[in-house]
This record gives C-alpha cells, structure tokens and sequence, in this order.
C-alpha cells in the first residue's frame, strides 16, 4: 500500500493491496492527468507515455497553436471548464464579471499518513497506519480559486476516496456552480454501465447499457439520494459478470443532490464525473471561504463484480460505519406499523410486545402514531409530545412494562418534516420551506422544515433529546418521508439560496452527529419512505437502514440483491411481515420471509397476535436460526450466485464465516416449473482442498437437519457445484449450512 511521488516521471503512484492509480503533472503549466487505473502495477517505469502527450496535438508548450485541441482531449484528472475542453467539466465557476472559465493546474503536493475528517460531511476513516493520504494543491491564478484534489488508499481494500476542498485565495467573490468530487477519463474499452433505478416499493433495481457516444447520467434534484436512482455507477467491460470481466465502481458517500455521468467521445474515451448535482446550486465563495465537497468511493475490479461488492462491504464495515453495534447482534425487533398503522394505544402494543417475547423476539419498535393528534397522516409532524390518549400512562409507564417483559424499546420520528396542521406549524410557519409568494406543495400532506436554519435543527432536536431522556429509549427509527420541493429559506440571502439544497443536508448531518453524540449506544435506524434514502452518508450515522417498505419476499430477493452488491448485509434492514403482502398482495410461505429477512437485519413487522399457530412455531425456529447463524451474516464474506434479477427463476447467495469454517448457503425458486431436474450452483471462496459436510437448516428449529449431512470436497463444490433439488410449490427457500469438516 502507498502513496508516492515519482519525481522523474513526475507522476503520483496510489497503491491499494491489487490496484494502482496513476495521476501525472505534464507542460510547463501544471496540467494535471489521469494515467491509469487498473490491475496493480509494481514497476510504473514508463507510464506517463500513456498520457499520449508525445503525440499530437502536444501539449500547449510544444504546440501552442492547438491549445483547444490539447484541452479537449487530455485526459483529465479534474476537467476544467470554459477552455477547450468541451466534455463534462468538474467545476464551474462564476466570477465578478459573470464569467465561468477555470483551469485548476498543479501548485504543490502533500503525502501524509491518515485521513482527515471532512467538515460537516461523513467520509471514510481509518488509522494513520491503515491510511494514507494524498493532497494535491491546484489553482486557477487568475480567480484566485484553489482547490485541493484528495485522495486516500486504504492498506486493507481495494478503494480510493477523493474529494476536493476549494478555497477563494483572492480578493473577490467566486460562486462555486459546480463541485463534482471527482473526474475520471480513461479509454473506452467496451464499457457498459451499471446503475440502480427504481420508485417507492421497488429500490434499487439493476440496469445495463452499452457506453456510447453521449453522456449517459443518474441524478436526482429530490434533496435525498432517492428511490429513484442511486448515487452509484460503474463501468464494466461488456460480458463481465460476477466473476469476470474489469469494473469501476464509483459510489457518492451523500445522501442529497447528486450526478453520476459517464461520458464517451469523439476518441473513443469515456469520463466519469461524479458529485453533487450541479442543478439548482451555487455556492457564494467569499475571499477566504472554503467548500468542502463529499467524497466518492472508487474500486476497481479485474475479476467482475465480487471483487466490488467485496471491497465495498469491507470498506464501508472497517472504515465508514461508526455505531457500536456494527459488530454486535442487533436485537431482534418486532415494528407495529403493518400491524397497526395509525391505530394502535398502549394495551395493543402490550399485547404485541408479550406475544414476541415468548417467541424471542427482542425488542419492540412504536412506529409513526405515538406523538401529537397523529391519527393519519396528515397532521402532528413536529409536535414530538407523547399523545397520551393513545398511551395512557405514558411513554416511561410503556417502555417499562415491556422492559419488564425482557423486551428492549425503540421508537419512530420524523424530524426533518412538519405537518400543515400542526401547533408547530401554527407557531412557525416559517420554518417549511417555502418559496415567497408561492404556496409549497404538499407531500403525503407534509412540508418540510427548513433545517439548513441553526434555530429549526435546535428546537427539534431539544424536542427529541427530551422524548428519548424520558425513558429506557434503545432505538431510533429516523424517517423521512417526502422529497424536497419548494426551495426557499428565510434566512438566505438571494445570492446564497443556491446553497440551499446543499445546506438541508448538512443540516440533517448535523443533527444525525448530535443524536449519536448525545446517545452513542442508540441504536439508529435511517428509513426514508423505505429506501429512499439509503446511501454510504447515512451509514456513516447508522449501522443500518430501512431497506424499502417492500416487505413481500420475492420483491425483496430484488431489492436486496443490488443493495447487497454495494452494502454489507448488516446494513439492510429487512422483516418478516403478513400475507397477502400489504404492498403488493402475494402469498409466500412465512419460511421464505424468514430466510429473506435473515438476510438482512431480521426483525417482524406484523400483529403477532393474530398469527397462526404454526406460523408463531416458526418465528421460534426463525429467531433460533438467527441467534445461531448472525454473526455469519453479519461478519461474514458475501457472494452472489445467482441473479433473480437476471435468471428470473431463482435466488442464490452464499456468506462465509470469516474463519473459513462454517458456510450459509441461501435458495430461494420463486416459481415452480414442471418437470425440471436438479440444479446445480458453483460456490465461492472455500478452500478447495477442504471437505465440507452439508446440512439442510430447519426452518421450525434453526436446527441442523440430521438426515443431511453428506460431505463433499470444497474443489468439487466451487467446480461442479452445490445441488438444489427442482421443489413443488412456488417462492420456496431454503437455507443450508456448510461445516468445514477437518481431515
Ligand atoms: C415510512 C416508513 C414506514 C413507516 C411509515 C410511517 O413510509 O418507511 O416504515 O415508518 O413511514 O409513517
């Protein structure tokens, strides 16, 4: 691992364990270049020649007469804007006279161990040991702008985090109108592109498309990363797959704005760009102010998509999640949202919280309905008091009477949001955001309160802190459940309202870093409308997140599969509700919805009193199986086997535990098909010179099935594969268990 400086070729070397980053300074003036990202490179010796410098047009100082040519295709390590270069520009700036040209080129560099935090944003860290940093200063001379490239290497992963701080070093104001976090050309060696679409209800789900010529983008202007689209994008060479094939990933560690593009051009070269939506911002740089952008995460793969999502996990479980309970075995919760919605009081949640703890459950969760009037959804938001006709004795009587059950106790908010009817509302109507003159619109009967504003993040806050000293208060789900619309804030002056965007999510930061300061054993749970707002910002705050309010099973084995090729399993949050599904009105077997879960956080999301008997035994065998095999899933090293996405038929992963010993293997055949045989499904990352005996996992018992047990060499398992025999019935899991069996 390592950051050098190579002084003769004047270029930069970023080494992580299997991959190397190549960045050089070329021409008299400092430009700066992106030589190479791939497979890791010992010997660097000639690697400037990639730059294509030594060819035509030549840089400025040996052809000056084709200056534009050299700028529109030098490949860029932080493309400018104005100038020549006529591709995705990295920044744009607006000086005194209205003018928008910049050139950032190289000043000076600094490399030093560790990794500074980022002021007011959540950005990966890691030892002075385990990190190293690179900071490169560039400047455009004649606005007087500065900014410093970033880059940090991490000893353990195969990841790079960039971002860039600008600083206005002269002596008039600058407005910053872009601020991407990083920019990368390289050629276009047959690239597709990987994003993640989706909606409410269906988060996340694959899509893949050649890169041409053109710009081919993901963004949102919804204020959160959004169910819509994800702030991730990758590069992969046509054909690749899991196991094959070269990937670059690039994945926005923000939860507001963004833009993810790539690029391909005239030459054959394709840039990404990455950062935060340059629509709808500006930002006022006075002399002497700084702008920090968010960082964005960059992995490369020369053996397909593990390789990615491994990196990934690791980075975001060892170097950007930092609640207590990353490690630890959450509890397991039961939410009374599907069970109640609205129309719940004390004595229904007793009786739910009494039910789950016989059966195991661990903790009960007060979703939305506890505070104000709240009776629907269209008041209350902002009233954080205890509706005390609903709990009649209480919050504190509550939490006691089901601590007293053995049951631990969590409970919902939405902070960043108010009701039109409201007493907050009636008092602050300033504090929605709201464009002067023009009503704001509503969104699922809701505004949303202007949080960029200091005295708003204090009030609600103090409103919060105060609920959660009331009681024995273990777990907070923090929801939000509207984008935002109607930007104005009070408070702004018209030439910063351009900050807005920007400024409600450094709100929200700040108020997620002051809830986990005030309470660092907190169990914090993000949630936005389901997944709307599941991104790497929000795991910085919680160690998980509400994955989507899609709790149907096969939906699930959807969703879950692309938000695990980034995230790692002990970030999804994932429960076993009823049947039909309340979204989408499919029956599945409640074993299935057990296993889907497992594959999450694992928790229950329906009135356990009305649940059968036979289904009440299994949520025995459900919690038994999660007691037994969670530190696997939770530590363990994921591996996608099959893609439901891509197959249509079936869903299969594996996770290893990390000493090599025990394996989990997750089926799941969604429809049955008549007259099919066997199937067999390669496995990944076991020893291949060990044995391995293979049980069937009782879904009634969390048991090991005595009848199994077969034993089958780890060569023959990864090479032939692992058989599933063709089960009647349709969306029928299951789940095996692998012992490494010592010879
Ligand atoms: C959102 C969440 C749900 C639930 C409701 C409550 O939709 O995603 O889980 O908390 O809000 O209003």
């Amino acid at each position: 691992m390592g950051i050098t400086w190579q002084e003769e070729q004047r270029l930069f070397k970023l080494d992580t364990p299997n991959t190397t980053y190549l960045i050089g300074i070329v021409d008299e003036e400092g430009f700066l270049g992106h030589i190479y990202y791939g497979n890791k490179i010992e010997d660097a010796t000639g690697a400037a020649e990639l730059l294509r410098t030594r060819e035509a047009p030549f840089t400025p100082e040996k052809n000056d007469r084709e200056r534009v040519s050299f700028m529109d295709c030098f490949p860029w390590e932080y493309s400018s804007h104005g100038v020549g270069d006529f591709r995705e520009s990295s920044v744009r700036v607006k000086d005194e006279n209205g003018c928008s040209a910049v050139l950032l080129t190289y000043v000076s560099h600094e490399i030093y161990a560790g990794k500074p935090p980022l002021e007011g944003l959540p950005a990966t860290f890691g030892p002075k040991d385990g990190v190293q940093t690179l900071d490169i200063l560039c400047e455009d001379k004649s606005l007087g702008l500065r900014a410093h490239l970033t880059y940090s290497v991490f000893e353990d992963t195969d990841a790079i985090a960039r971002s860039v701080r600008f600083e206005n070093g002269g002596s008039s104001v600058l407005r910053l109108e872009k601020a991407m976090s990083c920019c990368l050309d390289m050629d276009n060696r047959g690239f597709d592109v990987l994003t993640l679409h989706g909606s409410w209800a269906r988060e996340r789900h694959m899509e893949r498309k050649p890169v041409g010529c053109g710009r081919y983008s993901v963004s949102t202007l919804r204020g959160e990363s959004s169910h819509q689209e994800h702030p991730f994008l990758a590069l992969l060479t046509h054909g690749a797959d899991q196991d094959r094939g070269e990937v670059y990933g690039f994945h926005l560690v923000y939860s507001g704005n963004f833009l993810m593009q790539a690029e391909g051009n005239q030459f054959g070269a394709v840039r990404v760009v990455a950062g935060i939506n340059p629509e709808d911002f500006s930002w006022k740089l006075e002399p002497g102010e700084a702008f920090q952008t968010p960082e964005v995460i960059l992995t490369y793969s020369a053996q397909g998509l593990g390789p990615m999502t491994g990196s990934l996990h690791s980075l975001y479980k060892n170097h950007l999640i930092r609640s207590p309970y990353l490690h630890r075995k959450r509890p397991i919760l039961i939410n009374n949202w599907e069970a109640t919605y609205f129309d719940f009081d004390e004595k229904k949640l007793l009786e739910i919280a009494k039910e789950s703890a016989a059966l195991g459950i661990e903790m009960l969760v007060m979703d939305d309905g506890w505070f104000g009037n709240r009776y629907d959804d269209g008041r209350a938001l902002g009233d954080w008091q205890v509706n005390e006709e609903k709990l009649k004795g209480g919050l504190g009587r509550l939490v006691e009477q089901v601590n007293g059950l053995g049951m631990k106790f969590g409970i919902w908010f939405e902070p960043e949001m108010i009701s039109g009817d409201s007493k907050l509302y009636r008092k602050h109507q300033d504090w929605a955001l709201a464009v002067p003159g023009r009503r704001p619109a509503l969104s699922r009967n809701q505004y949303v309160l202007d949080i960029s504003r200091r005295e708003v993040r204090d009030y609600i806050m103090e409103q919060v802190f105060a609920v959660l000293h009331s009681a024995n208060i273990e777990y907070v789900k923090w929801d939000m459940n509207r984008p935002l619309t109607d930007l104005g804030s009070v408070s702004l002056p018209a030439d910063r309202m351009g900050e807005l965007y920007h400024r409600y999510v450094l709100g929200m930061y700040e108020m997620q870093e002051r809830l986990t300061r005030e309470f660092p054993n907190l169990l914090l749970e993000n949630c936005s409308g389901g997944g709307g707002r599941f991104d790497p910002g929000m795991l910085y705050y919680s160690p998980q997140i509400w994955c989507s309010d899609d709790t149907d099973a096969v939906e699930r084995l959807m969703i879950q599969e692309s938000t695990a090729m980034l995230y790692p399993l002990s970030a999804i949050g994932a429960h076993v509700s009823v049947c039909p599904n309340h979204t989408v009105g499919r029956s599945t077997p409640f074993e299935t919805r057990g296993y889907v879960a497992l594959a999450g956080t694992f928790g229950y999301e329906l009135d356990i009193t009305k649940l059968s008997d036979e289904d009440k035994a299994m949520v025995a065998g459900q919690t038994a199986i999660y007691h037994r095999f969670h530190d696997i899933v939770r530590e363990g090293e994921y591996h996608r086997l099959a893609s439901y996405q891509e197959n249509r038929k079936f869903d299969c992963f594996q996770i290893n535990d990390p000493t090599g010993r025990e394996s989990l293997v997750f089926y799941t055949q969604v429809l049955s098909e008549p007259n099919r045989r066997s199937r067999f499904v390669r496995l990944k990352g076991l020893s291949a010179d060990a044995r391995y005996r293979i049980f069937t996992v009782n879904a009634d018992s969390g048991e090991l099935k005595k009848d199994t047990g077969r034993v089958i060499s780890g060569a023959v398992l990864m090479n032939g594969g692992i058989c599933f025999e063709s089960l009647t019935g349709d969306f029928r899991g299951s789940l095996l268990c692998l012992e490494r069996v010592d010879r």
